[in-house]
């Protein structure tokens, strides 16, 4: 059986910043090509920092508990320290996933990079579809 650490367990009880957004300056979306779950981040955007933070994922316990994670570290971060946060950084926050359970990780990061891209992007004044992912 596989074991999930007290901090995995905490966030997939009571993850935080669950939810929809209005009017986010920036969303992400990923699709995880392992198990086909999905996972949308959104982001509030002041002066470069990320001020406001929500997901949504249709994904396993690891990843709520790997979104939920992220977003509390992401929150009050400028843009190019979210950016740099990476799947093992929020493994190890989170006291280890399973081996086999990393690939969730991975979902939460992308989909806040994306986020960031897409409020780059806005900003830069292109016009930025909001499609849904594809998920094969
Ligand atoms: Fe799909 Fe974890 S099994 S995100």
């Amino acid at each position: 059986m596989m074991k999930y650490s007290e901090k995995v367990m905490d966030h997939f009880r009571n993850p935080r910043n669950a939810g929809d957004m209005s009017n986010p300056d920036g969303v992400g979306k990923e699709g995880n090509p392992v198990c086909g779950d999905m996972m949308e981040i959104a982001i509030k955007v002041d002066d470069d920092k990320i001020t406001d933070i929500k997901f949504k994922t249709f994904g396993c316990g690891s990843a709520i508990a790997v979104s939920s994670m992220i977003t509390e570290m992401a929150k009050g971060m400028s843009l190019d320290q979210a950016l740099s946060i990476s799947k093992e950084m929020v493994a190890k926050e989170l006291d280890g996933l399973p081996p086999n359970k990393m690939h969730c990780s991975n979902l939460g990061s992308k989909a806040l990079k994306n986020a960031i891209e897409n409020y780059k992007a806005r900003k830069a004044g292109k016009e930025v579809a909001a499609e849904p992912l594809a998920v094969e």
